[in-house]
């Protein structure tokens, strides 16, 4: 299928968000999810996040948009890749691991960029302990989704789209 580039991709420059230009969704890993296939196979599953990523952006492919993706073990390095974020993706794809049970400054900053959050995890954190329960960014994101292994991902792309489009037919 066609991929829909514009004049800034053409020239190699990183795509913009906005009426004229590719959908972009940013997926964001937190820690530890770089040993996923390792970590806890019985609770995470066997796939390794270099597949879960290349999973992605074919399907992104498939549907007509750009996925970027971007792994940290760092909070400072999520928030620092969330701020760069603004103005330049539609629509944000996280699971913040561990830090989305702590982490407050993930919250500010995705509150601050304004781009519409879908908080994703790959077991259902609500069969597990019950400091897993709480999620600093549940209320500000669009929607969650947690609990089908590496396909929580997928299931989140897809749902991405409608959010996109949704969103680039409001604003004009
Ligand atoms: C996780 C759930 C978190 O509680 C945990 O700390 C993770 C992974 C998930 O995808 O199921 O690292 O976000």
């Amino acid at each position: 299928m066609a991929t829909r580039t514009n004049a800034r991709q053409k020239a190699g420059e990183p795509a913009l968000s906005g009426s004229s230009g590719s959908i972009v969704v940013l997926v964001i890993h937190g820690p530890n999810l770089n040993l996923l296939g390792e970590r806890e196979p019985e609770v995470y599953g066997r796939t390794r996040l270099v597949d879960i990523d290349k999973e992605l952006k074919k399907l992104g492919r498939e549907l007509e948009m750009k996925v970027e993706t971007f792994q940290s073990n760092s909070e400072g390095g999520i928030v620092d890749r969330i701020q760069k974020a603004r103005g330049k993706c539609d629509v944000l794809l996280i699971n913040p691991g561990a830090y989305t049970h702590t982490s407050v400054a993930i919250r500010d900053a995705i509150a601050a960029v304004n781009i519409p959050v879908i908080e994703v995890h790959l077991s259902n954190v609500y069969r597990r302990e019950p400091f897993r329960h709480h999620s600093t960014i549940a209320d500000i994101a669009h929607g969650r989704i947690m609990g089908f292994g590496a396909e929580s991902y997928s299931l989140a792309l897809r749902a991405a789209r409608t959010i996109a489009e949704e969103s680039r037919r409001r604003n004009g």
